[in-house]
C-alpha cells in the first residue's frame, strides 16, 4: 500500500460510493441471496459487458418526510440506473434493489427510471428494466403513484421507438405490472418472480378461490396460460442471457436496421431432408420447428412465447446473417389451426418486427380458424382480425412459404400477396383452397351425393377430383398469386436471395394519425 495522502473530499466521495454499493446493507444482501436471488448490481454485472456500466444518480435519495422516513435515507433510493453495452452495443438499464425499501417505487426512484428512459429515446438505444419491487412506496402515497404514471407514459412514448425489455426477478404486483406489460418483451424467472394485479389474499376475499402466488402469477403460468410472459427462465443467469440473445437480433431504435452478423452458414446451403419432411398424408402432423431450424443460419432459433399458443410458432433467427422474424404454423399442435391465442401471439410479434425493421418470414400450413363456441364467444373474429391487420400494415420485407395447407380465410390472413407479401413461394405439397377437399365436396355436391346409388364411392371420386384441381400450388401460381413453386431443399437460398433483393424496399402507409387495430 502506498502512503498516498488522499484529499478528504475524495475520501468522502469514495465512502459515499462504497456505501451506495451496499444498498440496504449486508444483512439484506444475504437475505436476498438466501432467496436464490442476486442483488441489483450483481445482475447488471452479468447482463452488461465487463466494465461497461456507468451508473447515474447514485446520490439520489427520497424526499418523503412521512412516517419518519426522513430518518431512513439510502443512496440511490432502491434502484440502480445507468447505461452500458451488450456485445459492444449501447443499452440503458435500471435494476430495482429489493434490499432498499423492498425496491418500492418512490417519486425520486421513478424519476431515476424516467431519466434513463428519456436518454434511451433521445439516443436511440434499448431500455432494459430489471424489476424486483414491492410496488408503490406506500409511505409516499400519491407521489409514488405519480412516479409510476410517469414511467407508464414513457413506456408508451418509447413503444415502437426503442426496444423495451422487462425482466421480472421478484414481486411485480398491482398497477406496477403495467409498465412491463407495455414493454416489448417480458422475461420471468421461475420460482422467484410473480406478477398479478391482485394477490392471493384479495382473490380469496373476492372470488373465494384459494391460490398460491405461483399458481396465480408465477413464470410458468404467465408463459403458458396468460401469454403475459414471453419467456420463462430457469434462473436469473438464464434470464439475463436471454436478454443478451434478444438484443443481438434488434436494432437500437426504429430508425436503424437490425444488426447483420456473419454466422458462417453458407447462404447457398440446400437441405435435402426438407424434400421429405412433409408427410404424404395431408392430415399427418410434423414438426414445423424442424423446417425452421433446417432453413435458418446454424439452426439457431430464439423462440418467443414457446409455451403459449403452441399451434403457432414465432421467434427470431438469422438468414445470411440478417435478423428475421419467423411466424409459422405448428401442424404438430391442434393441426396448426388459428385460434384466439395464436392470432394475438402472432399479431403482436408481427407488429414488433415491423416497428423495428425486422423482415418477416412466414411458413404456412393452416387448415383454417378454430371452430367452437369457446372461440366464437372468445372473440375469434376480433382477434383473428388483429393478425390480418398486422400483416397488412407491416411495411418490412414480407416473405411467405406455403408448406402445405393454406385454406379459407386463414389463407387471406397468413401474409398472401394480396395483403402485401413481397414474395410468395410454395412447396409442391402446397394446397390452396377455400377449404379441405372433404368439406368442399360435402357442400358443393350435397344434392348429387344424396341421390347417388353409391354415395361413398362417388364421394371419394369427387374428393379426388377436387384435390387434383385445387389441392396443389399450380392454380394459385397460374394466377400469379404464388411467385414460384420451389423444391423444399432450395428454401434457404431462395429466402436469402429474396431478402437481398428486398433490402432497399420502400413502402408507405396512407397518411393517418394511427390506424384502429381491432384491440
Ligand atoms: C414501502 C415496502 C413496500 C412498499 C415492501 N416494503 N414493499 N416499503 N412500500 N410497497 C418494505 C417492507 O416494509 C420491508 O421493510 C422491506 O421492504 C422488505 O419487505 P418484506 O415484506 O420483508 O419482504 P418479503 O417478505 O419478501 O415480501 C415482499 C412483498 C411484501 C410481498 C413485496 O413486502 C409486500 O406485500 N409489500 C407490499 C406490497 C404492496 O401492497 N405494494 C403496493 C401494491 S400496489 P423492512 O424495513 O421492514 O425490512 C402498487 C400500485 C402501483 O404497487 C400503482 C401504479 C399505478
Amino acid at each position: 500500500m502506498s502512503d498516498e495522502i488522499i484529499d478528504p473530499r475524495i475520501q468522502t466521495l469514495r465512502e459515499k460510493k462504497a456505501q451506495a454499493k451496499l444498498g440496504g446493507g449486508l444483512e439484506r444482501i444475504q437475505a436476498q441471496h438466501g432467496k436464490g436471488k442476486l442483488t441489483a448490481r450483481e445482475r447488471l454485472e452479468l447482463l452488461l459487458d465487463k466494465g461497461s456500466f456507468r451508473e447515474l444518480d447514485v446520490f439520489v435519495t427520497h424526499d418523503c418526510h412521512e412516517f419518519d422516513l426522513d430518518r431512513r435515507q439510502v443512496l440511490g433510493d432502491g434502484v440502480v440506473t445507468g447505461y452500458g453495452t451488450i456485445d459492444g452495443r449501447l443499452v440503458y438499464v435500471y435494476s430495482q434493489d429489493f434490499t432498499v425499501f423492498g425496491g418500492s417505487v418512490s417519486k425520486r426512484h421513478a424519476e431515476k427510471i424516467c431519466k434513463v428512459m428519456d436518454m434511451a429515446m433521445q439516443n436511440g438505444a434499448p431500455v432494459i428494466g430489471l424489476n424486483d419491487s414491492g410496488g408503490a412506496r406506500i409511505q409516499e402515497g400519491v407521489f409514488s403513484l405519480a412516479g409510476y404514471a410517469e414511467i407508464f407514459f414513457r413506456n408508451v412514448m418509447a413503444s415502437g421507438v426503442v426496444p423495451q425489455i422487462s425482466v421480472i426477478m421478484g414481486p411485480c404486483a398491482g398497477g406496477a405490472v403495467y409498465s412491463p406489460a407495455i414493454t416489448d418483451f417480458i422475461i420471468m424467472v421461475k420460482d422467484t418472480s410473480y406478477m398479478f394485479v391482485t394477490g392471493p389474499d384479495v382473490v380469496r376475499t373476492v372470488t373465494h378461490e384459494e391460490v398460491t402466488f405461483d399458481e396465480l402469477g408465477g413464470a410458468f403460468v404467465h408463459a403458458s396460460k396468460s401469454g403475459v410472459a414471453h419467456f420463462a427462465a430457469e434462473n436469473e443467469e438464464d434470464a439475463l442471457f436471454l436478454v443478451q440473445q434478444l438484443v443481438s437480433y434488434l436494432p437500437g431504435n426504429n430508425l436503424e436496421d437490425p444488426p447483420v452478423q456473419p454466422t458462417g452458414d453458407d447462404p447457398l446451403r440446400e437441405d435435402e431432408a426438407l424434400d421429405t419432411l412433409v408427410p404424404d398424408s395431408p392430415t399427418k402432423p410434423y414438426d414445423m420447428k424442424e423446417v425452421i431450424r433446417r432453413v435458418v443460419d446454424q439452426g439457431r432459433f430464439l423462440e418467443v412465447h414457446e409455451h403459449w399458443a403452441m399451434n403457432i410458432v414465432v421467434g427470431f433467427a438469422r438468414l445470411g446473417g440478417r435478423p428475421v422474424g419467423v411466424v409459422a404454423q405448428q401442424p404438430a399442435v391442434l393441426a396448426g389451426v388459428l385460434d384466439v391465442d395464436a392470432s394475438q401471439k402472432a399479431a403482436r410479434f408481427v407488429r414488433f418486427c415491423d416497428a423495428f425493421n425486422v423482415p418477416l418470414i412466414v411458413f404456412e400450413d393452416v387448415p383454417g380458424f378454430m371452430p367452437g363456441l369457446n372461440q366464437e364467444h372468445g372473440g375469434i373474429i376480433r382477434h383473428g382480425a388483429k393478425l390480418l391487420y398486422a400483416f397488412a400494415e407491416a411495411t418490412v420485407p414480407k416473405l411467405t412459404v406455403i408448406v402445405r395447407k393454406a385454406y379459407g380465410g386463414a389463407y387471406c390472413v397468413m401474409n398472401p400477396r394480396h395483403i402485401g407479401a413481397d414474395l410468395v413461394l410454395a412447396w409442391p405439397s402446397a394446397e390452396i383452397a377455400v377449404m379441405g377437399p372433404e368439406g368442399a365436396v360435402n357442400v358443393i355436391f350435397r344434392r348429387e351425393l344424396a341421390q347417388a346409388p353409391d354415395p361413398v364411392a362417388r364421394r371419394e371420386e369427387l374428393v379426388q377430383q377436387y384435390r387434383e384441381r385445387f389441392a396443389n400450388p399450380y392454380v394459385a401460381a397460374s394466377a400469379g398469386y404464388i411467385d414460384d413453386v420451389i423444391e423444399p431443399r432450395e428454401t434457404r437460398p431462395r429466402l436469402i436471395n429474396a431478402l437481398e433483393m428486398l433490402q432497399n424496399k420502400r413502402a408507405e402507409l396512407p397518411p393517418k394519425k394511427h390506424g384502429n387495430i381491432p384491440l
